[in-house]
């Protein structure tokens, strides 16, 4: 169902409105290229949404593609490079049942894709993900990330969507197949969405 919503709904937002998300480049990921921490190479934007993070990194000299199954997200992505002036292969595929994807990335980068998915969709997006990797592959991985309380749970079992991993649930998921660290982590005490946490993984 969140799969309909991205495609559908996300397509139609895309196209008429200018999403929350729409934010620019995200922090984290900034800092490590700017730090030298994350240097050129063939990377993958894992629901690349607006492209912000597509661009950023072609402009600093990364091979770049990104992934979205929202068609208008592809295009959004076509037109934000051509204005910043780099070029970014952008494909329409489902993270849940990679198609048109192939090849492997030294660097792939999620920014709020996953933590939207059904555990279900989880489980086909990690097993989707690994054949695009290569021991030493980077995945920098943005999700919120909090324990979900009674109300939120009740929500959740009608909305078309998930919002956040479970704590714990990152290294669950993904431990088995790389080192782990968390570079950030974050707690909105007043607002909603309550938590995020960002994990720089190492492929094994
Ligand atoms: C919250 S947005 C974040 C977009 C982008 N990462 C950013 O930070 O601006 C999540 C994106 O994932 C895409 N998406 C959701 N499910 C997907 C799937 N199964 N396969 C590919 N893309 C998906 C949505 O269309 C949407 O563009």
């Amino acid at each position: 169902m969140s799969k309909w919503l991205a495609k559908y709904v996300g397509s139609f937002a895309y196209r008429y409105f200018r999403v929350p998300w729409d934010i620019g480049p995200r922090e984290e990921l900034v800092v490590l290229v700017k730090s030298g921490r994350l240097t050129p190479c063939r990377s993958i934007d894992l629901g690349s949404g607006t492209a912000s993070n597509c661009v950023f990194l072609a402009q600093h000299g990364f091979d770049v593609t990104g992934i979205d199954l929202a068609s208008s997200a592809i295009g959004l992505g076509y037109k934000r490079a051509q204005e910043a002036g780099v070029s970014v292969n952008f494909i329409l595929d489902d993270l849940t049942k990679l198609r048109n994807v192939s090849g492997i990335f030294d660097l792939l980068v999620d920014y709020g894709t996953l933590n939207d998915m059904h555990p279900r969709e989880r489980d086909l997006y990690v097993s989707n993900i690994l054949p695009l990797t290569h021991s030493g592959s980077q995945f920098l991985l943005y999700c919120f990330e909090w324990q979900l309380i009674w109300w939120e749970k009740l929500l959740f079992l009608v909305l078309p969507f998930r919002a956040a991993l479970e704590p714990g649930e990152a290294k669950r998921r993904f431990g088995q197949y790389f080192d782990i660290e968390e570079i950030s982590r974050k707690t909105n005490r007043r607002g909603w969405p309550r938590a995020s946490a960002v994990y720089l993984m190492t492929r094994k």
